[in-house]
């Protein structure tokens, strides 16, 4: 080891940038929150090679007074934020002061800028410092080329221009969503990729998220003390397996935050498969004081005083959204719960029917007005495929997908309590050879499974055997219902998880549980799974976010056969 040197200038903003400039699109970013900060309207992207080769950022803000040209490039020198006092309440994207001696550090930068009070705009040489007149209009002007061309290192990192165009193209889209007054145009090798007009928050949602989302979101606008949130959710038909359509913002700013995303995760999980992902574009504002956006120089990551607080505020404003009233359109579930009685629970999977009311139906069907009124799901008549159940209601005829409306009921049961829970030990008990995993969760988690209604124990080294599950789902397969209860059980690992990961594992059960396809059930059992539909609550949907039943009005057959013509 040699002497300790202090590191001289351009090394330690190389080190820095290491952090602050991971790849072009996090240089990119930086250039559009400045541009952002500095009150543009218009702002324009021009990149070459995915960044690569050129990021050139254009807008028509503020502009930097000549004599500060040199400070902008300079680490630790910022206009925006003085004290620390400040820095707790930052309103502003950037504060760091480091961003452009950064990204200045491992390429050729060029900032050229003219404030409103200019006859004419600066350019400063980065490698020289000095500034020297230059054409443009108000505003500024930063191109950066060749990036990491002296780190070779980081070079190597890069991706193919088409990744790193990939890459830009997101933070392109994540500011452009922040901030739709701003009028903004992206090109790319030469050509117009995006081009948006200054909108509402709405219309720049839908620009950004396409047309489609559009159509299959709910609009968000939740006000509470000190905290709202805005924005826009897709119901869950619309639902992707990948993650990309996530964008939350606080405070104006992206972010990627377990607490944010686990609220949003937690309103959604009772309408959507676990493999499933929500698109939404959420935009939460929150006093500056209450946050701490300075964890991470990418400022990606944030901290919450309340958190508790936010949580709630952010799964009850989406839940909201996400729950309308069960079996529309002309359904009230007051009513449904009235006609509802629990006496004659006398079919075996533990659903009700008022035989009376459908017995009248049958028998008069001149005097179907009332009834319908009163069960707005009609009464059934007859099975397809095993699949589906035909009913007839006043408007004509309603087609129920049997599992996936038995499944919705089940799971909304497992919900409602712990007497759900109640054992039926098996006449005759089920056994299976378990993973080595689902062995282990089977013998460390006995409490917790017995609480759940389950007596499951190993009968030999190699073998599990089931001897009791819950009650609500008897006529499951035994093994095949204790093995899916393991495999969630050890995948969310530990007791405490299960807790909070409780609904995912009822909706595993609820499937199990569920009457299979195939099954012929007779017209009674068909009715009270007409009747449970409707005491419960978003029976309109699946847990896997699939509708669980369907109108077919007497006035569409009608076209479809020509009647009346
Ligand atoms: N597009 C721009 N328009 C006006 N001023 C800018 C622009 N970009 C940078 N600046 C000025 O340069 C300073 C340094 O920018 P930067 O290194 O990104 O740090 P920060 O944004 O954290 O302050 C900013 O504080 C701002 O005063
Ligand atoms: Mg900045």
């Amino acid at each position: 080891m040699g002497s300790i040197k202090i590191l001289p200038d351009l090394l330690v903003s190389q080190i820095a940038a290491g952090e602050v400039v991971e790849r072009p699109a996090s240089a990119l970013k930086e250039l559009l929150e400045n541009s952002i900060d500095s009150g543009a309207t218009e702002i324009s992207v021009h990149l070459h090679e995915g960044g690569t080769k050129l990021i050139r950022v254009v807008d028509n803000g503020s502009g930097i007074d000549r004599n500060e040209l040199n400070l902008a490039l300079t680490r630790h020198a910022t206009s925006k934020i003085a004290t620390l006092e400040e820095l707790h309440k930052v309103g502003s994207l950037g504060f760091r002061g480091e961003a452009l001696a950064s990204i200045a550090a491992v390429s050729r930068l060029e900032l050229v800028s003219r404030k409103k009070d200019q006859d004419h705009g600066w350019k400063i040489d980065s490698e020289s410092g000095k500034t020297l007149p230059s054409a443009g209009g108000f505003g500024t002007s930063v191109e950066v080329a060749d990036i990491y061309f002296n780190t070779p290192a980081r070079r190597k990192f890069l991706k193919s221009a088409s990744t790193e165009y990939a890459h830009c193209a997101e933070v392109f889209k994540r500011i452009a969503l922040s901030s739709p007054q701003v009028a903004f145009t992206l090109q790319h090798n030469g050509k117009a990729q995006w081009q948006l007009k200054a909108s509402s928050l709405e219309g720049r949602i839908s620009d950004i998220l396409g047309e489609e989302f559009g159509k299959a979101a709910f609009l968000l606008e939740e006000d509470s003390s000190g905290l709202a949130i805005r924005g826009a959710a897709a119901k869950p038909a619309y639902a992707a397996s990948t993650r990309e359509d996530q964008y939350f913002f606080v405070n104006g700013r992206f972010v990627r935050d377990k607490l944010l995303s686990h609220a949003v995760r937690q309103a959604y999980q009772d309408v959507l498969h676990h493999q499933m992902h929500p698109a939404f574009a959420l935009f939460l504002a929150i006093e500056p004081g209450e946050i701490d956006v300075n964890v991470h120089p990418a400022k990606t990551e944030i901290r919450f005083r309340e958190s508790r607080a936010i949580h709630q505020f952010v799964f009850h404003a989406l839940e909201k959204g996400l729950s309308p009233p069960a079996a529309r359109p002309s359904f009230s579930p007051a009513r449904a719960e009235h006609a509802y009685n629990p006496v004659q629970h006398k079919i075996d999977w533990g659903v009700a029917q008022p035989s009376d009311f459908y017995e009248k139906f049958m028998e008069k069907p001149e005097a179907s007005h009332e009834p319908a009124e009163e069960f707005p799901l009609g009464f059934a008549i007859g099975q397809l495929s095993g699949i589906y159940i035909l009913a007839q209601n006043g408007e004509g005829l309603v087609v129920v997908d049997m599992h996936a409306a038995h499944e919705r009921i089940v799971y909304e049961k497992l919900k409602s309590g712990n007497r759900q829970f109640a054992m039926q030990p098996l006449l005759i008990p089920a056994t299976f050879i378990p993973t080595p995993l689902e062995a282990e969760t089977a013998l460390g988690n006995q409490a917790l499974l017995s609480e759940m209604g389950f007596d499951i124990s190993s009968l030999s080294p190699t073998t599990l055997v089931v001897r009791a599950i819950p009650a609500l789902l008897k006529g499951a397969d035994a093994a095949a219902l204790a093995r899916a209860v393991l495999r969630d059980m050890g995948e969310f690992g530990g007791s405490r998880s299960v807790t909070e990961r409780r609904n995912e594992l009822l909706a595993t059960m609820a499937c199990h549980g569920a009457v299979r396809a195939k099954r012929m059930l007779t017209l009674a059992e068909m009715n009270a799974l007409l009747r449970e539909m409707e005491a419960t609550e978003r029976s309109g949907q699946c847990n896997h976010g699939r509708p669980t039943w369907f109108q077919l009005p007497l006035s569409d057959l009608d076209k479809m056969f020509m009647r009346g013509k």
